[in-house]
């Protein structure tokens, strides 16, 4: 079974309303006020549609009362049974500061074909297409790994470009890439636009790698898969209540390394809408009372990669 194409139309209407909604919060200062606009959009909208629907990846538990909770169920209960993955404002301090590389995106599975993640932080791995699993592996050094993707690529080690979050827990891995000679593409927040730029050579990243959000990586995985890409991503467990909780999700092995495979399965549609102009996408433009947006679809059982641009009256 695949996902029925008409809720493709649907979800980038959604993230399309979403991002306009920050518009209003851009440079404002505030990181919260956007993200309740395009969370609140996100759920109205959501809740309208022919679906049965479960939020796999969310704004948080139900325990810390968030809308758009792990666990909430969408839709009008009538339609297809599906998983949602939800990043309403991915990028909260570039909606603050009016910055480039805000989205607000959206993916679906079919029920029980998304990986439910807890909020904890992830070790991640991203890379392109063509490229033979046995190159690249989350568990081999930064060297290694940049090597064997410079002699699969034929491509000078100089010419190779690592994108990650610029963090001070990135020390090391920074160190190894500036050591070997490669490139490092430092981004300040946006790590699921970030590991997609591995997707094309027209953004000329090679390869994204580093911790950030889990939720995060999972929302990356499911574009990447449609994407043809790979990706590998290990959580990260540090306090006793992120261990529990996992526990409590069901995963029992703290330390395991998922595949692609393994965080997304099936059919998949993903939309990311831009909310300020960034590599991956421009943002919501408005001239008059027209808002124009710009969204980046997949749609992995059709082989469907599009950039959709749409046009909206304001209200
Ligand atoms: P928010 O939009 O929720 O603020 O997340 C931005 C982000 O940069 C993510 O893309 C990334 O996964 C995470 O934060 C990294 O977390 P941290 O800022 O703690 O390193």
């Amino acid at each position: 079974m695949s996902l029925d194409k008409n809720l493709l139309e649907n979800l980038i209407d959604i993230t399309s309303k979403a991002a306009i909604s920050c518009y209003p919060h851009l440079g404002n200062g505030d990181k919260t006020l956007a993200d309740k606009a395009a969370t609140d959009v996100m759920r109205l909208n959501l809740n309208k549609l022919n679906i049965e629907g479960e939020v796999v990846i969310g704004e948080g538990e139900l325990d810390e009362a968030p809308m758009l909770y792990i666990g909430e169920k969408l839709g009008n209960n009538k339609g297809q049974k599906i998983d949602i993955a939800v990043d309403p404002v991915e990028g909260t301090n570039f909606v603050a500061k009016n910055l480039p590389g805000a989205i607000s995106v959206i993916a679906v599975s079919e029920k029980g074909n998304l990986f439910k993640a807890p909020e904890t932080y992830m070790n991640k791995i991203a890379f392109g297409q063509n490229i033979p699993s046995d190159v690249i592996d989350l568990d081999n050094t930064i060297e290694k790994n940049l090597k064997n993707l410079s002699d699969f690529k034929n491509k000078k080690i100089e010419d190779i470009t690592v994108c990650l979050l610029d963090r001070e827990r990135h020390n090391e891995i920074i160190n190894s890439i500036k050591k070997i000679g490669a490139k490092a593409k430092l981004i300040t927040d946006g790590d699921v636009a970030g590991a997609l730029l591995v997707s094309d050579k027209k953004y000329d990243v090679d390869i994204f790698m580093g911790i950030g959000g889990g939720p995060e990586g999972v929302i990356a995985a499911s574009a990447l898969d449609a994407l043809n890409c790979k990706f590998q991503g290990r959580f990260i467990f540090e306090t006793d209540k992120d261990k529990v909780r996992a526990k409590q999700m069901g995963i029992n092995d703290l330390n395991k390394k998922y595949e692609i495979n393994e965080i997304v399965r099936g059919d998949s549609m993903f939309c990311a809408t831009g909310i300020t102009t960034g590599d991956l996408i421009n943002g919501v433009k408005k001239d008059g009372s027209l808002f124009y947006t710009e969204t980046l679809i997949t749609h992995k059982s059709q082989n469907l990669v599009n950039v959709i641009h749409k046009k909206y009256q304001s209200e």
